[in-house]
């Protein structure tokens, strides 16, 4: 559920706009409110220009969302769809068979983009370095074949990807992480872009706590844009990939419209500086 689009410039903004109620349950304690709306993502597509659309097997809503794309009438070619593996399929043989049904259920022959979604293998009979090189080499020959026309990883830190590099042979494409003004993991991009790993960002409005904030308040005022469009345009001059996720139809249109102005150096030092390390989805730091 993740919509990009940017008319003029190519593929900076990701819009997340549905996901599945069965996240709910790692997201207890926060503000998030998940849910499928398929009217919400053909409006998207269809009203709003956008082209871009990432979802996971662990969302639970393929099929629908393959419909969805289907009802806008637009071609296959002009759609992105990125995709997950979830960690229970890990494993070279479930790996592939998990991939080839996602496609199935979304009614596609490939996905642009396929991710491993999470760095912790949670199966007992190897290390998780070991599966998760295991499955990555499932990745790289569903990349070979040309099912998967991008793969990389999500919730991967330093660590993890250095092992990869080791273990295997295709540097991932892309790493989607944890990324808002409370949650900056500089060092983490720093090496993604060292190494040509595109870095992309969830969460982008820390699932509604950037609007409490004074400073995004303070900001918005300023340019008398929405404390959303703050962030989202935050993300974007930072040169993440951003995934702000809604779905009601007047905020997918409003999360759109960021690329009418722009946020000055004070701005951008202002929002830096709030960085308190918190995370409001999950935390990868103690897998090994
Ligand atoms: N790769 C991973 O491991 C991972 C982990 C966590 C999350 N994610 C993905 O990232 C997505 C986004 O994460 P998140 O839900 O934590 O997202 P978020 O984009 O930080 O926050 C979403 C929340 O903000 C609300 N919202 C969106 N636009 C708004 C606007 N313009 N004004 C006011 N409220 C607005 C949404 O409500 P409404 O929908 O009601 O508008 C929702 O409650 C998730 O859905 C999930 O699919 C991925």
């Amino acid at each position: 559920l993740a919509l990009v689009m940017n008319q003029n410039t190519g593929i900076h903004l990701i819009l997340l706009i549905f996901t599945d109620t069965n996240l709910i349950y790692f997201l207890l304690g926060t503000s998030y409110h998940g849910g499928y709306s398929h009217e919400a993502i053909v409006y998207a597509l269809t009203d709003c220009g956008m082209r871009h659309i990432d979802t996971a097997k662990r969302y639970g809503c393929e099929e629908n969302l393959g419909k969805a794309i289907k009802e806008s009438g637009l071609p296959r070619s002009d759609v992105w769809i990125t995709n997950k593996l979830w960690h229970a399929d890990y494993g070279y043989k479930s790996a592939k068979a998990a991939c080839l049904k996602s496609c199935s259920l979304m009614g596609v022959q490939y996905f642009d983009l396929y991710l491993m979604h999470w760095p912790e293998a949670q199966q007992p009979s190897c290390s998780n370095r070991e599966m998760r090189a295991e499955t990555w080499r499932s990745l790289e020959e569903l990349y070979e074949e040309g099912i998967c026309r991008s793969i990389g990883v999500s919730n991967f830190l330093i660590h993890h990807l250095e092992q990869l590099k080791e273990d295997c042979s295709v540097v991932p494409h892309v790493n989607q992480v944890e990324y808002h003004p409370f949650q900056q993991p500089n060092d983490l991009i720093e090496y993604c872009r060292k190494e040509g790993i595109v870095f992309e960002g969830y969460s982008p409005l820390a699932k509604g706590q950037v609007f409490k904030n004074p400073i995004v308040q303070q900001i918005a005022e300023k340019h008398k844009r929405t404390q959303a469009q703050i962030c989202i345009r935050w993300s974007i001059q930072n040169g993440v990939v951003t995934i702000p996720k809604s779905v009601k139809k007047n905020r997918i249109w409003e999360n759109c419209q960021v690329f009418g102005f722009q946020l000055d150096e004070a701005d951008m030092v202002a929002l830096g500086g709030l960085h308190d390390g918190r995370h409001v989805s999950w935390d990868p730091t103690n897998v090994h």
